[in-house]
């Protein structure tokens, strides 16, 4: 019954009060729902903060850059605020997760080294309070197909990609480490894990990694005896190497990249909600955290996940070439099944102790408006989910 009444008084509001907002919008026949445009700036400043989030939320991989928007709803909550379904097209970025960087802030990948996909997510604006929240996610990505990047250019020398646990792997990480090690003046670095690996042919065998490393309690004088493990520390850098074998000689080489170090947050803490870098007009100033509420049991980080699927081609038949672009990147985002919508209390974001609601409906399935999906950055048909 309230729901219903909070639907009606919402869809009211919106014939109502927001005809200031400049961008062309349209209601969907009694749905509160408002098809926006994907190029709008306000729709691109969500979506950027969105990922963002989603960026933050992950431990492992690389951050997620935002290729265009693919579809957005925006539903204009009663009390205030509005929650924006997402439906964005993402590339991989070359920075690790743990570098906690801004993916605008983050170089993109040769096309031949391309993961992509989509993601869906719920982002609660309002500006008024100044706060943003990321209640869910999902993304689903895939690497470039091998084989169309092979067909638009036959002959180009493109390393394949390797199995992390091949041992001539972990060798050049090693030995990569090893040579970055004897140029550090005292400090000295541990192996955490490979993220990524490649090799190709050169002049002999070359293998391509990037790995992450850890402070490692030695130092250099007494490194050789030093028997000492890297306890729990986390990861501090991302390191790109290569190894080349020749029959004679071996060419070993290495760059590293440092995390910024951060304010440790205990873990399992979020910081969906905290923002420092948000850049939404009207929203200048971040989000004031109220501390004495920080531990209350309410504030869960975002529903979320990313999901890794293999080369679309590797899985399907040859023959029937092209599958379904839906199917091919699979993304459920639904906090409810019920049309009417449900409640999700949100009363954790406000400093106040009064109730707060936010109206979640469906993901919604519907087209979205003709001006989506947007333009997108890097525009190869390649990494284009649909
Ligand atoms: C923080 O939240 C608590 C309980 O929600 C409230 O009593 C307190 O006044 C808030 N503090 C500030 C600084 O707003
Ligand atoms: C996210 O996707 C997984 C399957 O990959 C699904 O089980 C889960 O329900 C989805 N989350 C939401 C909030 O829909």
């Amino acid at each position: 019954m309230h729901l219903l009444l909070s639907l009606g008084l919402c869809a009211l509001a919106q014939a109502t009060c927001c005809g200031a907002q400049s961008p062309p919008q349209q209601a969907l026949g009694s749905s509160p729902l408002l098809s926006r445009g994907c190029s709008d700036s306000d729709v691109l400043a969500v979506s950027g903060m969105a990922l963002q989030d989603i960026n933050r939320d992950q431990q492992e991989g690389y951050a997620l850059g935002l290729n265009r928007v693919h579809g957005v709803w925006e539903h204009r909550q009663d009390s205030q605020g509005s929650l924006f379904y997402l439906t964005l097209d993402v590339l991989e970025t070359s920075c690790h997760v743990l570098s906690r960087k801004d993916w605008k802030d983050c170089g993109a990948r040769l096309l031949h080294e391309s993961v992509y996909g989509q993601c869906k997510a719920m982002f609660y604006v309002n500006k008024p309070k100044r706060i943003l929240y990321l209640p869910a996610y999902n993304c689903t990505l895939r690497p470039v197909s091998r084989r169309k990047i092979h067909m638009m250019c036959p002959d180009c020398p493109s390393p394949s990609s390797t199995d992390l646990s091949d041992p001539r792997v972990l060798e050049a990480a090693t030995e990569s480490l090893a040579k970055y090690n004897s140029k550090s003046a005292s400090k000295q670095y541990s192996l955490d894990k490979v993220t990524r690996a490649s090799h190709q042919w050169v002049v002999g065998p070359a293998y391509f990694v990037e790995y992450l490393i850890r402070e490692s309690p030695c130092t250099k004088l007494h490194a050789s005896s030093c028997s000492l493990q890297s306890s729990d520390s986390m990861p501090v850098g991302l390191c790109q190497g290569s190894l080349t074998q020749t029959r004679t000689e071996k060419f070993v080489s290495v760059t590293c990249d440092f995390f910024k170090s951060q304010v440790q947050t205990p873990e399992g803490e979020s910081s969906a909600v905290k923002q420092s870098s948000g850049s939404l007009p009207g929203v200048e100033q971040p989000l004031q955290e109220n501390t004495t509420s920080s531990s209350s049991p309410a504030k869960t980080g975002p529903l979320g996940s990313i999901q890794h699927l293999p080369d679309l081609e590797d899985e399907t038949p040859k023959g029937s070439e092209e599958k379904d672009r839906q199917e091919a990147f699979p993304v459920q985002l639904d906090l409810t099944t019920n049309p009417q919508g449900d409640t999700l209390d949100i009363s954790f974001l406000f400093l106040g102790s009064q109730q707060e609601k936010l109206v979640v409906l469906p993901f919604p399935k519907e087209r979205h408006s003709a001006e989506c999906p947007g333009p997108a950055r890097t525009t190869s048909p390649l990494v284009l989910p649909a």
